[in-house]
C-alpha cells in the first residue's frame, strides 16, 4: 500500500474511533462523519440484514458499512415494489446482496438475483486510460493480497446456497452481460471499482430497467474513484438524468418514469 495512502487511512480511522468514544451519538466511519440520526442501526430488521452481510465476509465486520447498507436496503425495498429481477455487478463475497436477500426474504419472492463477478479482482483489459495511470491496479493487487477481494467462486456459491434463485455468473464484464437473461430489471447495483465495465453494464441494462428502478453506484463519489464519477456523469448527461451524490460515497440514479423532455 502506498505509504501516504496508508498513513491517511490510519489517521482517518483513529479519528473516527476517537470521535465515537468521545461522542457515541456521532456516526463516524467509512469516510463519513455525521451528527444526524442513524437510528436505522437499531432497527431489528436492519440488524438482522447487516449481520447476514457480515456473515458473508467471514463473520467479522472489518467494513463498518452501516450507512451504505442502509441505502442499499432502501433501494432494494423500492425495487421490490416494481416488476423485474435484481442485478449486481461486482459481488465479491456478497456483503450487500446477502443483506438484501435476507431483508426481502428472497425465497418468498418470484425473482432472480443475478450476481456477476470475476471472483478474481478486476479485469486489467478493461481499465480506462485514466485508471491505468491512477492507483486502480495497485489497489486491486492490494485487495487480492489482503484477502479483501475473494479469489475463486466456491465460497461465494456456498454463501448464496440458501437462495436457489441467486444466479451467480462468473467472468469478466462486459463479456458475461449476455448471460443475464432478465428482460425486466428492478434493481441494479454497480460496484466494480473500475469505470469501463460499470459503464458497459449501465448501458447494457438501461433499456431493460423498469421506470422508477434504482441504480446504485457504490463508488460514484467515494474518495479515490474520480474516473468512475466522470464516466457516470457523462452517461447521465447523455440521457438527461440526474445522479444523486450521497455522503456515503455512493451515487443514485432513478430510471425516469417519463421520457426526456416531458
Ligand atoms: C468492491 S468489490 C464488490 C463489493 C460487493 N458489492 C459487496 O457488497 O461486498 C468489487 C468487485 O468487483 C469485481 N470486478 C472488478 N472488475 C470486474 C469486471 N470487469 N467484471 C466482473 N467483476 C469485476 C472484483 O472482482 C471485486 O470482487
Amino acid at each position: 500500500m502506498n505509504v501516504l495512502h496508508a498513513a491517511r487511512r490510519r489517521v482517518a480511522q483513529s479519528l473516527y474511533a476517537l470521535l465515537r468514544r468521545a461522542a457515541p451519538a456521532v456516526y463516524a466511519q467509512d469516510g463519513l462523519m455525521s451528527v444526524h440520526s442513524h437510528t436505522f442501526m437499531e432497527d431489528p430488521a436492519f440488524i438482522e440484514a447487516y449481520a447476514r452481510g457480515v456473515k458473508a465476509i467471514g463473520g467479522v465486520d472489518s467494513y463498518r458499512w452501516h450507512w451504505r447498507i442502509h441505502i442499499g436496503l432502501w433501494a432494494a425495498n423500492v425495487a421490490s415494489r416494481l416488476d423485474g429481477d435484481f442485478v449486481e455487478c461486482g459481488v465479491n463475497r456478497g456483503f450487500l446482496s446477502s443483506a438484501i436477500m435476507t431483508h426481502l426474504d428472497w425465497n418468498s419472492l418470484d425473482r432472480d438475483f443475478y450476481l456477476l463477478d470475476t471472483f478474481a479482482g478486476l479485469d486489467s483489459r478493461s481499465l480506462s486510460d485514466e485508471e491505468s495511470k491512477d492507483p486502480t491496479l495497485r489497489k486491486n493487487a492490494e485487495n487480492l493480497k489482503s484477502g479483501f477481494y475473494v479469489k475463486g467462486a466456491d465460497s461465494v456459491r456456498a454463501n448464496f446456497a440458501q437462495w436457489p434463485r441467486a444466479r451467480i455468473i462468473e467472468g469478466a464484464i462486459p463479456d458475461t452481460l449476455v448471460q443475464v437473461t432478465a428482460q425486466r430489471i428492478a434493481y441494479l447495483h454497480l460496484d466494480m471499482n473500475c469505470a469501463p465495465p460499470e459503464i458497459a453494464a449501465l448501458s447494457y441494462f438501461w433499456e431493460r430497467l423498469e421506470p422508477g428502478a434504482p441504480v446504485l453506484l457504490d463508488d460514484y463519489a467515494y474518495f479515490g474513484y474520480l474516473p468512475q464519477k466522470l464516466a457516470v456523469d457523462k452517461f447521465a448527461r447523455e440521457r438527461g438524468v440526474a445522479v444523486c451524490s450521497l455522503p456515503t460515497g455512493q451515487g443514485l440514479i432513478m430510471k425516469p418514469t417519463l421520457p426526456a423532455g416531458r
